[in-house]
């Protein structure tokens, strides 16, 4: 067994062991990639501040999100497709996540159903809901969500549309792969994968098909997904989602301080400044660079939770240090999934623990109440003078 020090490690696994159409699908972002690789990247440019002779005995990354207790403030993102990467993959994920003590969270897009995940979990997770046009349709699906026992939902707002992913139309995407002569050479090279995949029942869009008339396979499906999501939503439809489900609601894709103050008008309970891991609009800044301005708006006044671009836990110590008051992980913890089921997200987890621990702790810090500024070395022109 390879030993796992770091997440590239996981990700190079991953590389090996998942068909190439999903691995390509979780590896790109839209169009040119320049936010995709500007999410990582400007992590980089914040430095981190040694400090010496403090008593580091006694640390915790413990912390709370939406007053929910968490080990490290590191949640999983929702990640369509994750049971493609690996056999029952948000099954997978959702236990690792429990088992470690931080919150799940089910996609819309996900292959196993709300219910599939909730029959093989003990703890609540959260479901992040896609708005469609079909009214009807989501309304079933967020009583689905109450009825699993949901304790958030994570409402997402950058995919009214959906961005370009290059390769994703090259390799005809699709859940489970359409046999291309292409594909089946692949996948000839991925046989562990698919005798996991043969062993479930799990292979379509768990929480969509047999629950919309019509639809029956998963064809008819990418173009219901196509043309379903919808493109009218605004901050009214928003405040009606949010009385339908009644309970805790994280705003997710937030990018600017003007939507963050309709976030807070809107009565939610955190927003997550993301730019979808650069999958949406191409050219727009990182997450880590709008956080200051975003938290400037209404940093006082709700959680602002933050992702895109974590690859580490001093990535997560970063944006902590900055002022979010949490983090997700999307493809960190995918790469840990299709490399080692499980098990590799559990592993993707301990390695950004440690990581948090051991960096708080040569930073002088012992709880993470106690990150701020003073951690870091941010440049001077670090978010840009931008007009
Ligand atoms: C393969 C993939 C699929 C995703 N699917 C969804 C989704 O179904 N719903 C959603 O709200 N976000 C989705 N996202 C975005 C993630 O929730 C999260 O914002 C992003 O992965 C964070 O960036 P990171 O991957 O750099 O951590 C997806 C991201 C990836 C990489």
């Amino acid at each position: 067994m390879a030993v796992i020090t770091e997440i590239n490690d996981l990700k190079r696994i991953y590389e090996r062991r998942v068909p190439r159409m999903f691995y390509d699908y979780t590896e790109s972002g839209s169009w040119t990639e320049q936010t995709f690789r500007e999410n990582t990247s400007d992590f980089d440019q914040l430095r981190l501040r040694q400090r010496v002779a403090v008593d580091m005995t006694g640390r915790s990354t413990a912390g709370k999100m939406i007053g929910q207790d968490v080990t490290m403030p590191v949640a999983l993102a929702p990640v369509g497709l994750t049971g493609m990467q690996h056999a029952d993959g948000e099954i997978k994920a959702a236990k690792a996540a429990e088992e470690f003590g931080v919150p799940f969270t089910l996609s819309t897009m996900s292959i196993c159903s709300i219910e599939a995940v909730a029959e093989k979990t003990t703890k609540p997770f959260w479901f992040q809901l896609y708005t469609m046009k079909d009214e009807d349709f989501v309304r079933r699906l967020i009583e689905r969500a109450k009825a699993a026992k949901c304790s958030a939902l994570v409402i997402t707002l950058d995919l009214q549309i959906l961005g370009q992913r290059h390769k994703d139309l090259k390799n005809g995407l699709s859940a489970p792969p359409k046999l291309t002569a292409k594909t089946i050479a692949n996948l000839a090279t991925k046989w562990t994968w698919g005798l996991q995949m043969l062993g479930t029942k799990n292979r379509g869009f768990g929480n969509i098909v047999g629950h919309v008339d019509g639809i029956s396979d998963a064809a008819d499906l990418g173009a219901w997904t196509a043309e379903q999501f919808d493109p009218a939503l605004d901050w009214g439809k928003i405040a009606k989602i949010k009385e339908m489900w009644g309970g805790k609601v994280i705003l997710k894709g937030i990018l600017d301080a003007e939507d963050a103050k309709m976030a807070l008008k809107v009565g939610a309970d955190a927003i997550i400044v993301s730019n979808h891991g650069g999958r949406q609009l191409d050219g727009a800044m990182s997450s880590i660079k709008m956080l200051p301005s975003i938290l400037d708006a209404v940093g006082d006044q709700i959680e602002v939770h933050l992702d895109s671009g974590i690859r580490s836990g001093q990535d997560v110590l970063k944006a902590l240090a900055m002022g979010a008051s949490g983090t997700y992980i999307g493809r960190a913890f995918v790469y840990g999934l299709g490399a080692m089921g499980q098990a590799g997200v559990t592993r993707a987890l301990e390695v950004i623990h440690k990581e948090l621990d051991v960096s708080m702790a040569l930073c002088g810090k012992r709880v993470i109440s106690e990150l701020d500024q003073d951690v870091l070395l941010v440049p001077k022109d670090f978010s840009g003078d931008w007009r």
